[in-house]
């Protein structure tokens, strides 16, 4: 089983950026500890951060050939982009939304998500722990959509 990891603009700067909302770690670490918890369950994942909008997007129309599940924190784009969010509904895959904080618990503007109505479900305000809870969602979601496929014999 292969999982896409989707990390969404100002992420890259973990670490240094307001870290009394996000904490100190980096996204480095954050992905080490996605890729223990994957070897872990024996699957593999994938990675990748970008700031831009478009890039995210191609991103996930590609992830439809190469990926099982996605587990995505878009970020502020979680806020606006529509664009993101028919992306995320045009492909057929799982896709998990992902944030370090909890966006209701903010300002207004944050407790607004056009993603969730189009994601599987989203897991919010747990730091690291948000991506590693997603990343097992993510894996009994697949296992289970490929149990339903099993008992329709498809
Ligand atoms: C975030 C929450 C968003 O509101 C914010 O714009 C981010 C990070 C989070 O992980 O808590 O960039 O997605």
């Amino acid at each position: 089983m292969k999982i896409l990891v989707l990390h969404g603009p100002n992420l890259n700067l973990l670490g240094h950026r307001e870290p009394e909302i996000y904490g100190t770690i980096t996204l480095d670490e954050i992905n080490k500890r996605l890729e223990q918890l994957a070897d872990e369950l024996n699957i593999n994942i994938e990675c990748f951060q970008s700031n831009h909008e478009g890039i995210l997007i191609d991103k996930l129309h590609q992830a439809a050939n190469e990926f099982e599940a996605v587990v995505f924190n878009p970020g502020a784009f979680t806020h606006y982009s529509i664009a993101l969010r028919d992306a995320v509904e045009a492909v057929s895959l799982p896709v998990i939304e992902v944030h370090l904080s909890n966006i209701y618990a903010r300002e207004n503007f944050r407790s607004r998500s056009v993603i969730a109505p189009v994601a599987d479900g989203q897991i919010s305000g747990f730091g690291v722990d948000s991506y590693l809870l997603g990343l097992q969602a993510a894996v009994a979601l697949v296992k289970q959509m490929g149990a339903e496929n099993e008992r329709q014999g498809s």
